[in-house]
């Protein structure tokens, strides 16, 4: 028989956890969001920031340089190509290469056909997005003298990594090369992951604008490459210590580069030749501890990209592109406020960077009826970054104090106070935390 109390019972267990409960990470409900969204969240990304966000990789020549140069033309494909980064400096570099690029982004798949040095004759860009489409249907099987791939993979979810792996080794030749640059586990932006609630899985991070990234182990990037048709040739765990003056900090980058090849692809001939540079993971009978001892873990010279908005990810200050400028009009009021962009609101643990549509129709009620707070002292609690409310009351009630919790809101509400009163209602508008 069916009890009174049903219905409910069943409204309760269609319910979707969409924020999470606890300190353990994203919920559900958002981690197959970024998964579905992938595509969406980066194309928004080059979106915004153009070509403007990555340095161009001028470190490839010195660090593969003897894999890309030599007889004959080389074709290369650049999985996950971004604005062009790693394109063009090897366009420039190599008179004699081809390079495939590809994105899932359609936007950046543009920026790089619209490059000032794009052209057909040497570079063939297209959208794939390599979880899912064939590379196959845009390159012939067995061709590819190299594969790059620098800071891809770790965009990739981790159960998904084996269907991009195997749909490269398709269209590598047997002699081919995919080179391979991306986060180590202890990078320092891996660490500031840690505490906040953007943790998806081991490892595996969304940042505050809903592109992910994995950090990956010695372990885990072997086994993963072994077990999907390919062997290790060298792996360096890469370690640089960047020191930001003015703002007295020290920063620990950690990534690993490696070189990968078909499994029995090699002939003996460039076997032989490999193994001039070749450490030990080249070899099947290596047991994995002693991979991992035999890891080079160096200081050294490598080139990082510290562009300005990269550092800001690091250092976890927001640029003032992360905030955007929203009008609001209660009756006979003009205000201005500046509130954290909608695209990093999503992941973002405060509700008092955004401005709530509560805020707003409180702030109209006491624009039209200016009497309710008129000659008062009056006090608003968790106002947030706009204080609209605390801002269209501090012109008839004697005294206004706005607080919120929430420091880098108060930060932000500081602003918004100074640029919308002018004397003498600025003095009347007080913030405490
Ligand atoms: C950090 S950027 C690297 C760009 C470029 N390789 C470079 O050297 O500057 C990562 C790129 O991977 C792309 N990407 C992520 N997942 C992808 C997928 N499943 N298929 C194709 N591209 C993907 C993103 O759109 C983004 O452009």
């Amino acid at each position: 028989m069916a009890s009174w109390n049903q219905p409910q019972e069943e409204a309760a267990a269609q319910k979707i956890q969409i924020y999470s409960t606890s300190n353990t990470g994203v919920s559900p409900f958002w981690r197959d969001k970024y998964e579905r969204d992938a595509k969406k969240y980066w194309d928004v990304f080059y979106k915004r920031h153009q070509d403007k966000f990555f340095k161009d990789r001028h470190y490839l020549d010195k660090e593969w340089g003897h894999y890309i140069s030599g007889a004959g033309k080389k074709e290369i494909l650049e999985v996950g190509c971004g604005a062009g980064n790693t394109i063009f400096p090897l366009i420039a570099t190599y008179p004699d290469v081809f390079i495939h690029a590809c994105d899932f982004s359609p936007r950046a798949v543009n920026l790089v056909k619209t490059h000032k040095d794009f052209t057909e004759n040497r570079v063939s860009a297209f959208v794939c997005d390599l979880t899912i489409d064939d590379l196959s249907k845009h390159i012939s099987t067995s061709s590819l003298d190299i594969v790059t791939m620098i800071f891809v993979l770790s965009a990739v979810s981790p159960e998904k990594m084996p269907l991009v792996l195997q749909n490269i080794r398709k269209v590598l030749k047997p002699s081919g090369r995919l080179l391979f640059r991306d986060y180590s586990v202890g990078d320092l932006a891996q660490e500031r992951f840690a505490g906040k609630d953007q943790k998806i899985s081991e490892n595996f991070y969304v940042r505050g604008d809903g592109t992910r990234a994995f950090y990956f182990s010695n372990d885990f990037l072997t086994s993963l490459f072994k077990e999907n048709g390919f062997d290790v040739e060298e792996l360096d765990l890469c370690c640089k210590q960047v020191e930001n003056r003015s703002r007295e900090l020290v920063m620990n980058r950690r990534w690993f580069q490696a070189v990968f090849y078909v499994t029995g692809g090699l002939n003996s001939s460039s076997c032989n030749e490999a193994s001039v540079k070749v450490d030990l993971f080249g070899q099947e009978s290596v047991k994995p501890e002693v991979a991992e001892n035999a890891l080079k873990e160096s200081v050294n010279n490598f080139e990082v990209d510290l562009s300005e908005s990269v550092a800001s990810e690091m250092f976890g200050i927001s640029s003032p592109e992360d905030n955007e400028m929203i009008e609001v009009n209660p009756r006979g009021c003009s205000l201005k406020i500046r509130v954290l962009s909608k695209e990093y609101q999503h992941t973002c643990k405060s509700t008092g960077l955004m401005l709530w549509e509560s805020a707003r129709l409180m702030a109209d009620v006491l624009a039209r009826n200016p009497t309710i707070v008129a000659g008062k002292r009056m006090l608003e609690l968790g106002c947030g970054c706009g204080g609209i409310c605390s801002m269209v009351s501090a012109n008839s009630a004697d005294l206004v104090v706005a607080t919120d919790g929430d420091p880098k809101a108060l930060e932000l509400l500081n602003r918004n106070v100074t640029s919308n009163l002018k004397p003498p209602f600025v003095t009347n508008c007080l913030q405490i935390d």
